[in-house]
């Protein structure tokens, strides 16, 4: 498959880069006649940042499975579309081609047809990074059904507030799932959450690890009797569902500055253009190349650049089950090698932690096939960076860092492969179609280079977020109240001489602990579930790992009781509450907060102190109780 509107050079990319500005009209519609729609769009764009109200090639009709899939099998039947490599070493891995992929998808989506679901219902998805869940992803988005995906590190609670919010009427799992040197029980979580789910009518549980499982009558059934069915019948056809252009495709849970998650919401045209076009341009992507994206699936990177972004564009996707540290820390030098890998897309916290395991792992791998790399989730410290090029990339090797969000859909900041000057801790410059804006605490702009500001987005591209699932209202006071008439990322942001982006991390109350999105104030309510907490204040501190870690200043009313053991409790409780992702790395017992008279914690003064920078506090006349302040720094972890 060729890309016509792959971008070969500078000139070309400044060229596109003028023309999606003054015509992003002309500009999208050119990228979207090269995909399969069932009845094409009668108008491209039509927007309103005030509601706010997006939508794009309005009156197409379209299905992205066929994109993925129907459209390739003329041409690439017999092309690996996935390649999995299991947790295991031992274990064999599996190829899929486009063919297998369809054929697998269309079985599935008649499973899930006859297990009652719709178009427009929605359903949750809780497995591990095997086949099966690419499977049950696109058999959704065959059928019409929205995907709501929840990562597997997500406790029983999380499950059920998700579940609730979207009103699901049947989940996805697996018995348990592989990590490391770890087995997760899935099916028992899933026991646990819909305890309080009445709309979740049937589970299909898939066999992954024997973990031996409770199935409910009437409720669950295993994936494999279910195919078995479907085979009986002679694998009736599935053909697509026809979706409008601006129909939900799939719902995705992320935080924010409140204690709930709320759920974004990308619709299927736009998601669809955005997500290959960032793909076959940000990484250059060339027929023939093995494509490997660490992410997990249950997050958005796993999505858009697993699976939706690389199968619409044909590529060969390597879908990777265990973690980057096991058996050993060069797990992800060994795949490279035995896949002959091209473009391998990480994260900084990955790359770190494997930085600390010497250049042992790495030397004698053979990387010869590596051809591009790039990074995203975080911002990425030069020293990783370095690494990544030399160690990694033998210094040959064009890295990309690619800023974006869960709600712009796609990549929105980065260099392009080879093509964009790259400048080490930066994600240079705006993709076609994206149209920053820097803004001070005032709503200002601010112009020029070599400033500072708050990242805003001024003009519509097609990945980005259209609501937040069953609260609109949220999503127009969460992205686009803060400055009139722009959508705001919640990250802060340098442009320097060169006009080159530096994204600096987030302004609001949200962590980004190892690449993972966590909302200080989820974790507060968490560590107030403990019945020994009075009071809680969570901030981040710099980790040289996870970029961030989540340090928490506690009242409790225990002090006589064995501190420790209060502390791994209440480590315990946020486990169960939210999931191990969002575990406190420091816990500090205080006897009180620094609060404004007015009640208000000020967390300024805790986030300086854990960060360490104890002489610096700024303005403390507005403290109710000073003496706090003294205490909280004596006690400093
Ligand atoms: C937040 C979005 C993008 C998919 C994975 C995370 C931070 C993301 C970068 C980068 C600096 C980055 C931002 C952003 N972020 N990429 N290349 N450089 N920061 O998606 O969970 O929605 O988190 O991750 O703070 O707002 P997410």
């Amino acid at each position: 498959m060729a890309y016509p509107y792959q971008i070969k050079n500078l000139d070309e990319y400044q060229q596109a880069y003028q023309q999606s500005v003054i015509d992003p009209e002309g500009f999208w519609a050119h990228v979207a006649d090269h995909f399969y729609w069932r009845r094409k769009w009668d108008k491209v764009l039509e927007w309103d940042f005030k509601q706010p109200d997006v939508k794009w090639f309005l009156g197409g009709k379209l299905n992205i499975t066929e994109n993925c899939l129907d459209r390739h099998l003329g041409s690439l039947g017999s092309t690996p579309a996935i390649i999995w490599e299991p947790n295991d070493p031992e274990e064999h891995h599996r190829v899929l081609t486009y063919r297998d992929l369809y054929n697998k998808v269309c079985q599935f989506a008649t499973v899930l047809k006859n297990n009652g679901v719709q178009k427009g219902d929605r359903v949750c998805i809780y497995m591990g990074m095997i086949p099966e869940l690419a499977i049950a992803v696109l058999a959704c988005a065959r059928i019409g059904a929205i995907h709501s995906v929840v990562f597997g590190g997500f406790s029983a609670q999380s499950i059920a507030d998700r579940i609730q919010d979207a009103q699901c009427s049947l989940v996805i799992t697996c018995d348990g799932a592989f990590r490391g040197n770890k087995d997760i029980p899935l099916k028992s979580v899933i026991d646990d959450a819909l305890m309080a789910c009445p709309s979740v009518k049937k589970v299909i549980v898939c066999t992954r690890t024997r973990t031996p499982v409770s199935m409910l009558k009437g409720r669950d059934v295993w994936w494999e009797d279910e195919i078995k069915q479907v085979e009986t019948l002679g694998n009736p056809p599935c053909p697509a569902e026809e979706m409008d252009a601006e129909d939900m495709l799939f719902i995705l849970y992320t935080s924010g500055s409140t204690g709930k998650p709320k759920g974004v919401v990308h619709t299927c045209g736009g998601y669809m253009v955005y997500a290959n076009y960032t793909f076959v341009n940000t990484f250059q992507y060339q027929p023939g190349e093995v494509y490997f994206c660490t992410a997990d699936i249950g997050w958005i990177t796993g999505h858009s650049y697993i699976l939706y972004g690389p199968l619409s564009a044909g590529a060969t996707t390597l879908m990777f089950e265990g973690i980057p540290t096991w058996p050993d820390a060069g797990r992800l030098w060994d795949i490279t090698d035995k896949y002959r890998v091209n473009i391998l897309y990480t994260a900084p916290t990955a790359i770190r932690s494997l930085m600390g395991f010497g250049l042992g792992p790495v030397n004698h791998k053979d990387l010869s096939s590596l051809r591009k790399l790039g990074s995203v989730g975080e911002p990425i410290n030069e020293e990783a960076w370095q690494w990544f090029k030399t160690h990694i990339g033998k210094d040959k090797c064009p890295i990309v860092d690619t800023w974006w969000q869960t709600e712009t859909g796609g990549i929105m900041i980065t260099p392009i492969a080879g093509i964009t000057k790259e400048k080490p801790g930066y994600a240079t410059l705006p993709l076609p179609g994206v149209q920053p804006m820097l803004v001070d605490e005032n709503g200002q702009e601010v112009t020029g280079n070599g400033v500072n500001g708050n990242l805003c987005i001024k003009f519509p591209w097609p990945g980005m977020i259209r609501t937040t699932y069953g609260d609109h209202e949220r999503c127009r006071k969460t992205y686009f109240a803060t400055y009139e008439n722009l959508y705001f990322t919640g990250d802060g942001c340098l442009r320097d001489e060169d006009g080159y982006y530096r994204i600096t991390g987030r302004v609001d109350d949200v962590l980004n602990v190892s690449g993972h999105r966590i909302g200080t104030a989820e974790v507060e309510n968490a560590i107030n579930m403990h019945a020994g907490v009075v009071e809680s204040a969570v901030v981040g501190y710099p980790h040289d790992i996870k970029g961030q870690g989540i340090y928490a200043y506690v009242i409790t009313d225990r002090l006589t009781h064995d501190m420790e053991l209060t502390k791994k409790d209440i480590i315990q409780t946020v486990s169960r509450i939210i999931g191990p992702i969002a575990k406190p790395d420091k816990i500090q017992f205080v006897s009180g907060l620094p609060k404004t008279r007015s009640g208000k914690i000020m967390r300024r003064i805790l986030r300086k102190i854990a960060e360490g920078e104890m002489d610096n506090l700024g303005d403390t006349t507005t403290l109710l109780d000073p003496a706090v302040v003294e205490e909280i720094k004596r006690g400093r972890l």
